[in-house]
């Protein structure tokens, strides 16, 4: 939900910095881009609605003068994407910029007062009203910190912003409350920034600034005010994510990089197993009841955690979404262990339920980034290894969140056949990613004609539009993912990596929840997605293929190698490793379904990196 950088150098030119670490964080928001510097007083900005490369190209962004500056992307929510709200914004003489990350609550309130004294507003944004209001306070003779704290005391809501005056040279002043803001203090170059990878080719050693806090940079280095105004030290820590984790590396996108990456990130995070085993230690025999609290994609993996906890532990076990938190939670107690699956460890409303669970519970956070909000305010922390994630499709990630959950149940449960068998469950994911073409090849019988034939024009819409046209997928709009159990739960988030990317509209349903009410849309125009991995459900999980197949819905297979029933049955199958059971199909059976998405979006030549309206970290609620 936007992302922001500011930077003040020694020497050298600052623009092309800025642009270098503001392209790294174009997953937090790619609606608008912007920067600014400074130099002889003036401030020089270049700033337009459009993806990074777009407005690039248009206005060469590296090209300005100064060797301070800020710049932005953005992921719009008050105002359309459009140059006059993009960031940075201004005061009215042009001596001030700053760039803001959050929502301003009571902007409205503040923007009338603003008025009532003479301001005039230009764009529709929230944000606006922090130029004005540094304005305001540095005429009435405080300099630029000083009057970064009077605007912490008038705002409300989270945010996160940095602020320059041409009447500082060399000065950023930065502060946060519920949006995250790094500080990269390098040799030559102080930065800060919404995330890690923005800095990481320039520096490792970062400090993680509080509520409250400010931070100053300049020419010298960076110094810090607490939340009382007082100077205070913070540590520095040295982040061990390389600069190269957050590029391409020859990939078309991050996002098939990071589903390539899969079977490192799961060895990465077993190797994790004695931390988990430290803390299941201390918590074991203090909880009668685990639950688990999440949004997206880490809901999924939460849902995967209750039937593990359940059936592994034997400890009953509960899955909220975070921001339905408020609403149910009503039943928590010290026995009660709250669970956080978050990636960024900067979700708004994962973060909401976080604080009201530590009032009651003790709470344990999963989470991917190192020194992130959920990090610093859970009572114990697991971090999952999968390195920095880029596409905003979660990929690695979910895998490797998995995999803690998949270690700590185990070791809650004492089931050390299950760990035995996450060793070779590397070895599952790389078979599956060896056979990529073969999704690659049936993803693209989804590819949308440019042109429509005349022949098919009349057809197309209706029902049986694609049946006998050579069984293609293009016209597909709709696809339903089936599953039972842990296999509900891969159907859930495959279901929701094809909507993400793709924009087909896909549902999943617990296979025996068709025939209560779902069935009744299934025609030939809606392929059905069914899991059936080997186990238990296997009959079960058949008879819904049947059924589904009745209706004349065409049959996409994940199943076992040697599962002839299921190859017999589908219109399309793909196969995996017979050893890979019901439980532990999560971990390996979503690949294909991962891959399926990812290649249906460049066959309908989307950029799955950044799909439509969303962003990579949800910093509001
Ligand atoms: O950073 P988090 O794991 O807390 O993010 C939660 C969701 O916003 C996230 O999983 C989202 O659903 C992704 N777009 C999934 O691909």
């Amino acid at each position: 939900m936007c992302g922001i950088v500011g930077c003040v150098l020694k020497n050298e030119k600052v623009a092309p910095i800025l642009f270098d670490s503001i392209t790294k964080l174009e997953y937090r928001g790619y609606d608008s881009i912007g920067l600014a510097t400074a130099c002889e007083g003036k401030i020089n900005l270049k700033k337009d609605a459009g993806k990074i490369a777009e407005v690039d190209s248009k206005l060469n962004l590296r090209d300005l003068e100064g060797n301070y500056g800020i710049a932005h992307v953005r992921w719009a929510t008050h105002g359309d994407p459009s140059k006059t709200n993009s960031h940075p914004h201004l005061n009215k003489d042009e001596t001030i910029a700053i760039v803001h990350n959050g929502i301003i609550e009571n902007y409205l309130s503040i923007k009338d007062k603003l008025e009532s004294e003479g301001y005039e507003f230009v764009s529709d944004t929230d944000t606006e009203v922090i130029a004005h209001l540094i304005d305001k306070y540095m005429k009435t003779g405080l300099d630029l910190t000083q009057s970064v704290r009077q605007v912490i005391n008038v705002i409300e809501g989270a945010y996160a912003l940095a602020a320059m005056t041409v009447s500082e040279p060399n000065r950023i002043v930065a502060t946060r409350k519920d949006s995250p803001l790094i500080v990269g203090v390098g040799e030559e170059e102080f930065f800060v920034a919404s995330d890690s990878p923005a800095i990481l080719k320039y520096t490792k050693n970062i400090a993680y600034l509080e509520k409250g806090e400010i931070v100053v940079l300049d020419e010298e280095g960076v110094s810090f005010l607490d939340a009382d105004d007082e100077p205070i030290e913070k540590e520095i820590e040295v982040n061990d994510w390389s600069p190269d984790m957050a590029e391409k590396e020859g990939y078309p996108h991050f996002m098939i990089k990071e589903i390539n990456e899969q079977s490192a990130a799961v060895k990465n995070t077993l190797s994790e197993r004695d931390k988990v085993k430290s803390i299941v230690d201390e918590i074991k025999g203090d909880i009668d009841k685990v639950l688990f609290v999440a949004c997206g994609t880490s809901y999924h993996a939460s849902m995967t955690g209750k039937y593990l906890i359940e059936s592994l532990a034997g400890i009953q076990t509960e899955v909220l979404l975070a921001s339905e938190f408020k609403y149910s939670a009503s039943s928590l107690d010290e026995r009660t262990l709250v669970i956080f699956i978050s990636q960024s460890g900067e979700t708004a409303d994962t973060l909401k339920a976080l604080d009201v669970a530590n009032e009651t519970s003790r709470t344990l956070a999963i989470v991917n980034v190192r020194g992130s909000s959920a990090t610093r305010r859970a009572d114990y922390t697991i971090y999952t290894q999968a390195g920095p994630e880029i596409g905003v499709a979660a990929t690695k990630t979910y895998i490797s969140q998995l995999v803690a959950i998949y270690l700590f149940a185990s070791l809650l449960g004492e089931k050390d056949e299950i760990l035995k068998d996450l060793e070779k469950v590397p070895a599952y994911i790389e078979d599956v990613l060896k056979k990529q073409d073969e999704i690659k090849r049936f993803a693209y019988k989804f590819k949308k004609l440019d042109k429509v034939p005349k022949y098919l024009k009349p057809i197309l819409g209706k029902p049986n539009a694609y049946k006998g046209l050579d069984k293609n997928f293009r016209h597909v709009e709709d696809m339903f993912f089936i599953g039972r159990g842990y296999s509900y739960s891969i159907a859930l988030e495959g279901a929701l990596k094809l909507k993400e990317i793709s924009y087909i509209h896909a549902e999943a349903y617990a296979g025996g929840e068709l025939k209560h009410g779902p069935i009744a849309l299934i025609d030939s125009n809606i392929p059905v997605v069914v899991i059936a991995p080997p186990g238990e459900d296997h009959k079960k999980i058949m008879s819904n293929l049947e059924e589904v197949k009745a209706r004349g819905a065409d049959i996409i297979g994940i199943g076992a190698i040697g599962d002839e029933d299921l190859v017999l049955k589908s219109d399309y199958t793909f196969l995996i490793n017979s050893e890979v059971n019901d439980v532990l199909a999560p971990l390996v059976y979503i690949v294909p379904l991962q891959l399926l998405s990812y290649y249906v979006s460049v066959a309908r030549n989307l950029d799955p990196d950044k799909p439509r309206n969303l962003a990579k970290c949800v910093t509001v609620e």
